[in-house]
């Protein structure tokens, strides 16, 4: 067993970087057997599944999305916030019940919460019934560990920094719309954060292999990509060459592919020469997420943001004058150690000047082993949450001003797949990455079609595929 240790990851020093040619282990070991996964967290763990689905393929199963059907079950885990950790223990308590009536069942549980060296030690203790445990830097790794899975558990938690794969076959969940990891990790040790920690240092893709994935992509006739990664804008600050994180994104709009988006910028490397590039590239969609985290210069620099309020603002006013139409969206904690009712009136001041057109809304949460859970938290819970609240409403307000703005325009939308909103419906994103309920349009799926917008509420709009009369 190799558990991570939190002091070492700390004060690592720059270990190698391999890059290493993906395992794709094929079998038919399983081939009448079903596996279900569970995703829990954010998009990058979405495209882990991906790989771990190509993975599980390659090795025989097909996928069901009944878990009492299933042969093997992965839960691909999150540890950002302690909530993700209680729903992956509340989901193994019910796994627990399935395997007293199917003992083959082969659980395996993967992704960041293995990374934390308190959870391999609990599923050790507490979890014996689940067989395979592996962590994000040895996903490729997990077909191995299935061909050997023993009755023993099997505990495989790298502790170093983690490699580079190249070529691994995902199996994708859209036709159109694809994630492409172009770096993994993050050197930025923001004080609350334990994605360094379960994601190890930064490790920058290669721009010759990012491109050729994108151009497969489009040759399979995908429209969109989205460029994946923790702090997309530090992308090549870990490689020995000569490009940035602007010049990737030209070289990938350069490949012509219809919708170019990246997944998240860090205000601290926002550069000049992005926002041109930004701005010059009709493919490359005028949509930034731009995590604020805090109002309060104070706070900001507990949480090692290395930037202030002003610095903040000044970004966001020269991006919104710079690219056109364009919409920014933010993440934001409230609670965090010794926020005071002054700190927390600066936050809502920076969303009452940048309006945002979205936010995701957080309380902090202390992760072991980071320098923000040292910092006694004074804040009881009920003022974490009459703040949440307090500025989920002035966000959502904002939201739904932004989206009135769009009744009565016509958009570009990429269609994605049938709507919630009712069987007739289909659902897709504009540019701006606002997503639009469209009706007459069941057979546009996986293309990109005009709308007029009808109606808007804080969350989505609904629009009319607009048909052009035949002369
Ligand atoms: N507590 C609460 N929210 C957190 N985030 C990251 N770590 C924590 C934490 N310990 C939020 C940040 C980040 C988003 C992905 O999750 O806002 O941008
Ligand atoms: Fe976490 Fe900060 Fe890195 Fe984002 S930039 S992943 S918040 S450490």
């Amino acid at each position: 067993m190799n558990l991570p240790n939190m002091q070492e990851a700390r004060l690592r020093t720059d270990a190698l970087v391999e890059v290493i040619e993906a395992k794709n282990i094929k079998s038919d070991r399983f081939k009448n057997k079903k596996y279900f996964i569970r995703t829990y967290g954010c998009q990058m763990n979405v495209h882990d599944s991906e790989e771990i689905k190509g993975i599980l393929e390659n090795l025989g199963f097909k996928e069901t999305l009944e878990v009492q059907d299933a042969d093997l079950v992965v839960l691909n885990t999150c540890a950002i916030r302690e909530n993700a950790h209680d729903k992956v223990f509340g989901f193994l308590g019910r796994l627990k019940h399935l395997k007293k009536d199917k003992p083959d069942l082969i659980i395996c549980v993967g992704g960041c919460m293995p990374q934390e060296e308190s959870v391999a030690n609990l599923l050790k203790e507490k979890y014996p019934f689940v067989n395979i445990v592996f962590g994000t830097h040895n996903i490729n790794d997990l077909g191995t560990l299935i061909l050997e899975e023993s009755k023993k558990q099997l505990i495989e938690v790298y502790s170093i920094e983690g490699n580079v794969y190249e070529h691994m076959d995902y199996v994708r969940d859209s036709k159109f719309t694809a994630w492409v990891n172009i770096m993994y990790g993050c050197d930025k040790f923001c004080t609350y954060c334990i994605v360094p920690f379960t994601r190890g240092k930064q490790r920058s893709r290669k721009m010759a292999e990012i491109i050729k994935e994108v151009e497969k992509l489009k040759e399979e006739g995908y429209l969109e990509v989205t460029l994946l990664g923790q702090n997309v804008n530090a992308y090549g600050k870990d490689l020995d060459s000569d490009y940035d994180f602007a010049t990737l994104l030209e070289n990938v709009a350069k490949t012509g592919i219809k919708r170019v988006r990246f997944v998240t910028s860090h205000p601290w490397d926002f550069t000049d020469e992005m926002i041109n590039v930004i701005a010059g590239f009709e493919n490359i969609m005028p949509y930034i997420h731009l995590p604020l985290q805090s109002g309060s210069s104070k706070i900001l620099k507990l949480m090692g943001r290395r930037y202030t309020q002003e610095e903040y603002i000044a970004l966001y006013n020269k991006i919104k004058s710079k690219i056109k139409n364009v919409s920014i969206t933010t993440d934001i904690i409230v609670g965090f150690p010794n926020e005071t009712d002054e700190d927390f009136a600066e936050t809502l001041k920076v969303v009452n000047e940048c309006k945002f057109d979205g936010a995701f809304t957080f309380i902090y949460s202390p992760r072991e082993g980071t320098p923000a859970s040292k910092i006694k938290d004074t804040i009881p819970l009920e003022v974490k949450e009459q703040r949440l609240y307090k500025l989920n409403e002035l966000i959502n307000s904002y939201s739904l001003e932004h989206n009135k703005k769009y009744i009565g325009k016509t958009e570009e939308v990429l269609v994605l797949g049938p709507s919630e909103k009712g069987e007739d419906k289909v659902y897709g994103y504009t540019k701006t990455m606002k997503l639009v309920n469209v009706s007459n349009a069941k057979d546009d799926i996986g293309k990109l079609i005009l709308v007029y917008i009808t109606d808007a509420k804080s969350f989505s709009l609904d629009g009319e595929k607009v048909i052009f009369a035949k002369n």
